[in-house]
């Protein structure tokens, strides 16, 4: 996994002691690269919180709390490393030595490419089954413009596609380690941008990109307009079986649906872009979680899908999504909206129920979370692929899309359509 180092000779050499200092150097491409290494930083942080462990960040040495920190080696096209400066307190050093190898190894799991191949697939009888089933869902999708899909059945679909059995569980967990979200106070967020190409046949993972909603695109909010920087999706998602195989679900079930064009994307391109996003909304005390702050409201894409990973303490009449006619006013409050003009209800309660629609053809809506007991948290997790054409010149955004694959979480899912 690494190559750890410290003087273990020290007394061969006659010195008094060896230092507090230690070294690690990762093998496995890309792991011992600045960004990584900061997240791996943070992946021990975060594994020291959880066991209770004192630790922090900083290029410091030798106090008694212990310190991590990514060092630079000083040679020309030489990776940096990481250092560790432990602490003084001998009798906390297990403790430390259990935390740091827990957060490494969360790194070097969330680190390593994983690419679902569903061409490993293709002699296997379920696929074709699989197949055969989501072009049902296709039709009715095509029918309605809208489909709300059963996570059970989801299950069997991407077990089919070859989605690892543990990836099932990891997928529930990932929204414990979200980042906070500088817009609002009441969810933890991560956002990444993926691109379908599908004249290469692949889904790969693009450089960041702030994300940007108009007016124009029916999105009416204090923010409305301005870039917006979230947390970037890491490995622990991006390198997901589950995750990914849901990205080609979405991808078979939308490819060849027509839907009514937006202004300035590029509808004669074969590809897509799509923003992922994994979001947890949060009430507590004083905190209401607002799964759409900004009332009714269209998400500047082609296809929608919304897929729900869990909650916890949340009242039932939580998180009910409402599609609305066209005619719908945005901005106002879900609570506001005419009934005559709602045209679907839904409600997501099991692992992998997933919502899609054709967001240029209506606008959406949802309620709030509830707390059940009023003295707990709740918490609703959600995964959102936003999915449209590549933004041409003069789009509402004012810029145009870079494809450009990210430098250190690379992902190249094949498509086989
Ligand atoms: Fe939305």
């Amino acid at each position: 996994m690494a190559e750890v180092m410290f003087p273990h000779h020290w007394r061969k050499y006659g010195w008094r002691h060896g230092g507090n200092v230690v070294t690690v150097r990762f093998h496995g491409e890309g792991l011992n690269k600045r960004p990584n290494l900061e997240r791996c930083c943070d992946d021990i942080l975060r594994a020291a919180e959880e066991q209770g462990v004192q630790m922090v960040k900083g290029a410091s040495l030798g106090f008694s709390t212990t310190r991590i920190f990514v060092a630079d080696a000083f040679y020309k096209n030489t990776d940096p490393f990481l250092r560790i400066s432990v602490g003084v307190e001998s009798e906390q050093i297990e403790a430390v030595a259990r935390a740091v190898l827990s957060g490494i190894k969360r790194y070097c799991i969330s680190a390593t490419p994983v690419n679902l191949n569903v061409a490993q697939q293709l002699y296997d009888a379920k696929f074709y089954k699989a197949m055969a089933s989501m072009l049902e869902v296709r039709a009715k999708y095509t029918k309605d413009r809208v489909v709300f899909m059963e996570g059970e059945w989801l299950v069997s679909i991407l077990k089919a596609l070859g989605a690892k059995e543990e990836d099932f569980d990891a997928l529930q967990q990932v929204s414990h380690h979200l980042g906070k979200d500088p817009t609002v106070d009441y969810r933890t967020i991560r956002n990444g941008l993926f691109y379908y190409d599908f004249e290469n046949k692949a889904i790969q993972r693009l450089q960041k990109q702030r994300f940007t909603l108009t007016v124009q695109e029916n999105y009416k909010r204090h923010d409305s307009g301005l870039p917006r920087d979230f947390p970037e999706v890491r490995g622990d998602l991006q390198y997901n079986t589950v995750l990914q195989g849901l990205m080609v679900v979405k991808a078979f079930i939308m490819n060849k649906v027509d839907v009514e064009p937006r202004a300035h994307l590029d509808y004669s391109s074969p590809n897509f872009l799509c923003n992922v996003f994994n979001i947890r909304t949060f009430t507590e005390k004083n905190i209401l979680g607002e799964p759409t702050l900004e009332g009714v409201h269209a998400d500047g894409a082609d296809h929608t899908m919304t897929t729900f990973l869990g909650c916890t303490n949340m009242r039932s009449d939580s998180g009910i999504t409402f599609i609305h006619d066209q005619k719908e006013t945005t901005g106002i409050p879900a609570t506001e909206a005419k009934p005559s003009l709602i045209k679907h209800r839904f409600q997501h309660r099991h692992f992998l129920d997933s919502l899609l629609f054709a967001d240029n053809e209506a606008k959406h809506s949802l309620t709030s979370v509830f707390q059940e007991d009023l003295s707990k948290r709740a918490t609703r997790d959600m995964l959102l692929f936003l999915t449209r054409k590549p933004k041409l010149e003069g789009h509402s955004s004012g810029h145009v899309d870079a494809i450009e694959t990210h430098r250190t979480l690379p992902m190249n899912v094949p498509l086989w359509l």
